[in-house]
């Protein structure tokens, strides 16, 4: 057999599961998608955001990048939040990294990735804002370990800056950013950042909305 017909077999496998526990279980999520959780993770294959969290299909509505950045001018993510945000009205948005981000390690080296160079220019730039604290962690793990936090920390206070969110926290007071990082040595999720409707945005940042 080859490695993606057994894709398909698990596939048949899963859904007949999933009759069994409950005969409506299809119908039901073919009626209506209300996701309470947005999740902006990385693309990284070992932090799957619904096995991570325990959740079923129609409860994370999910966009992933390589080492979850959201960037104001990506359209991608900007559709994917707005649509979240105003459209099905997720109560949460979740940015999650994670330590061993093979984007992070890669944005510290003067390696050259082609086009993937523009991509992680944003997390060296998270790197210059917060250079003299990083410079004085002498483990270059640990080092990037802080840099996987600062940058999910950083992409919280992204998402606050775009009138996207900054509409929504107006109109529904909601949602709450909330910055994770996940431990692919023991599968643990732990919280860095949160931000709320209430939560101070950097002046030159506010829009009229
Ligand atoms: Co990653």
């Amino acid at each position: 057999m080859k490695s993606y017909e057994k894709l398909l077999l698990e596939n048949k496998a899963w859904a007949q599961e999933m009759v069994e526990v409950d005969p409506n279980f299809f119908n039901k999520l073919e009626k209506i998608q209300s996701p309470e959780f947005l999740w902006i993770g990385c693309s990284d294959s070992r932090v799957p955001a619904n096995q991570i969290t325990g959740t079923a299909p129609g409860e994370v509505f999910v966009h992933r990048n390589i080492a979850n950045l959201c960037i104001h001018s990506d359209v991608n993510m900007l559709s994917v939040l707005e649509y979240a945000v105003h459209h099905l009205r997720v109560k949460h948005v979740i940015v999650c990294g994670h330590y061993g981000c093979g984007g992070v390690r890669a944005s510290m080296t003067h390696a050259d990735y082609n086009i993937i160079n523009k991509w992680l220019r944003h997390i060296k730039d998270v790197y210059r804002f917060h250079h003299d604290e990083l410079e004085a962690i002498p483990s270059e793990d640990d080092r990037a370990d802080r840099l996987v936090e600062l940058n999910v920390i950083e992409q919280v206070q992204n998402l606050a800056k775009t009138s996207i969110i900054q509409k929504a926290w107006k109109k529904y007071d909601a949602p709450t950013i909330h910055g994770w990082v996940y431990r692919l040595h023991d599968g643990l999720l732990k919280p860095l950042s949160i931000m709320t409707p209430d939560s101070k945005v950097e002046d030159i940042y506010r829009y009229d909305v």
